[in-house]
């Protein structure tokens, strides 16, 4: 049986964390890792690393120049005062209108969760607010294959009235494996799905979603008043959270994951 307390909802991968749902939980220090090999000083949550990883190795197959030298890592992981000077900043430089369409207030934005990651194509010229990540040549390659190792385009044109953030084809989110996917088939943005997802309520009308040959069951569990119990016994209950703590590069993700939504409850996704 899972015990899950309420401040369970604030954390994992899909926590939905914008100006109605900010942040509130803090990352621990020994969760967040280098994302890239060659700029120490950005970090990610280390699974959401680990993908980057993955997916920037299976960029550079079949390449004889090292990935890095075509894509760099601009901002991942802040802390709220790092957040804060940059939106302080912004208003200085940029006005109000410009900041609050490309940056989010302090605790409102996903970098704080270690999760997302701002990338540049490299160029002499690196914009910090709005780097450049075009949609064509290894950018786009890169987009192609993103799904498939986790992370969603968070900011798209097309949803700006439902995230409140300006186009940022620069900006990436990890929210796990199949769930990328799953956003990326059905075109919802971050804040649909969340809400997409409590029709499927788990276990028993949990939604079935194959990847190859696996099958992935991802269902909704509403939190209750302190502690909610979820019995993950038919499916070979493990500790999740230091399995995830302990990911090393090349290892396979947990087979039942539970994330809260920072909204009202958890989604599992469990894996055959
Ligand atoms: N640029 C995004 C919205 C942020 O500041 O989190
Ligand atoms: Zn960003």
């Amino acid at each position: 049986m899972q015990k899950l307390d309420k401040n369970s909802i604030f954390q994992g991968n899909l926590i939905l964390v914008n100006q109605n749902y900010p942040l509130r939980c803090t990352i621990a220090a020994k969760n967040l890792c280098p994302a890239f090999k060659y700029q120490s000083e950005i970090l990610m949550q280390r699974e959401s690393a680990v993908m980057l990883n993955k997916l920037l190795r299976e960029l550079n197959k079949g390449v004889s120049e090292e990935i890095n030298n075509f894509i760099v890592g601009v901002s991942g992981y802040r802390t709220k005062s790092e957040q804060e000077e940059i939106f302080d900043d912004s208003l200085k430089e940029n006005g109000r209108e410009f900041t609050e369409k490309y940056v989010a207030f302090p605790d409102q934005s996903e970098h704080q969760t270690g999760l997302a990651i701002d990338l540049a194509e490299n160029r002499e010229e690196i914009d910090f607010i709005r780097p450049k990540f075009p949609y064509q040549g290894i950018c786009q390659k890169f987009r192609i294959k993103m799904a498939d190792f986790g992370f969603i385009e968070r900011y798209k044109k097309e949803k700006q009235k439902i995230t409140k953030i300006g186009a940022e084809p620069w900006h990436f989110r990890y929210v796990g494996v199949p769930h990328a996917e799953i956003m990326q088939r059905y075109g919802m943005a971050l804040e649909e799905y969340i809400v997409w997802l409590k029709q499927f309520s788990f276990p028993d009308h949990s939604f079935t979603w194959w990847k190859g040959d696996r099958e992935f069951k991802i269902g909704y569990v509403k939190a209750e008043e302190t502690l909610t119990k979820i019995d993950l016994s038919q499916y070979g209950e493990q500790g999740q959270e230091d399995k995830k703590d302990d990911l090393a590069e090349g290892e396979e993700l947990p087979d039942i994951q539970i994330s809260g939504n920072n909204v009202d409850g958890f989604i599992i996704t469990y894996a055959q």
